[in-house]
């Protein structure tokens, strides 16, 4: 589906009827990285996956300031303007979390609920930023194979590396589909997004933690703090997943998200 937010045409896929979640995805995917979910979860609730701008069908002039996770935000405000939505469950993977966090700071009352998946709430080091302007670079120079190479080692566990060879294909696939200006824009903006480690005693809202106990990006000691500091939030720990829990243990990953959404449905 495809409504216009903001200056662009936003695409998005859905799935269900009642209760809103809204799922964002990371770098560098699109909504098909919720394609099991929106597949498989109970209809009870509407599942929304959109692609943010730049990315899957939602394509947009990605200039070097254009993508960032301000710029997601405000599209996200547009989108549920547009379903009519006053608030909804906001389920961020990764950079989808900073994202999350960006909507936190500047319309927090759209928010019901958080997941925050294998994400932090921290700004980028210094090592990190150069690591991703070293990683521009090479895309400028030699597209998106060069962010599969980097990144395919780090994103999935080793088990799922082994022995789901179709997973690993589907990450490839949405790497790969990722236009060149969207890649290097969106390192940029997540170089230089702000620390959201003060907003964490701000959020009052029911929140879960996921990691995949194999998450060689986010350490566990981040994520364990992350949720200590959000005054009501829960940990769970997916296990054999990476860091995209929701494509490595998809039935995991979706009875954490049941669980808790049954949780706070009385809330
Ligand atoms: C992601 O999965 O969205 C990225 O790993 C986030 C990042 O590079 O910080």
């Amino acid at each position: 589906m495809e409504t216009v937010v903001n200056d662009i045409r936003m695409y998005w896929r859905e799935a269900g009827r009642g209760a809103p979640v809204v799922f964002i995805h990371g770098f560098p995917f699109h909504s098909g990285l919720w394609s099991d979910q929106l597949d498989r979860l109970p209809r009870r609730w509407r599942w929304i996956a959109p692609d943010l701008r730049g990315f899957g069908g939602t394509r947009a002039e990605a200039g070097e300031e254009g993508l960032s996770m301000e710029a997601h935000a405000e599209d996200l405000v547009d989108l549920l303007d547009a379903l009519e939505i006053q608030r909804a469950v906001i389920c961020g993977l990764s950079m989808g979390g900073y994202v999350a966090f960006a909507l936190w700071r500047a319309h927090a009352d759209r928010v019901r609920a958080l997941v925050l998946c294998s994400t932090r709430a921290a700004a980028d080091t210094d090592d990190a930023r150069r690591a991703r302007y070293g990683l521009a670079a090479r895309i400028r120079r030699e597209g998106a194979a060069a962010v599969a190479e980097v990144m395919l080692p780090t994103l999935l566990s080793e088990q799922t590396r082994r022995e789901r060879p179709e997973v690993v294909q589907r990450v490839r696939e949405m790497i790969e589909a990722t236009p060149r200006a969207t890649l290097v824009a969106a390192l940029m903006a997540m170089a230089e997004r702000p620390d959201s480690t003060p907003l964490l005693p701000t959020i009052d809202v029911p929140t879960l933690v996921l990691r995949g106990s194999e998450d060689a990006i986010i350490p566990a000691a981040e994520a364990e703090r992350m949720a200590e500091e959000i005054p009501d939030a829960r940990l769970r720990v997916i296990d054999g997943a990476g860091h995209v829990p929701n494509l490595e243990q998809p039935a995991e990953f979706d009875r954490e998200l049941v669980l808790f959404l049954e949780a706070i449905e009385g809330e």
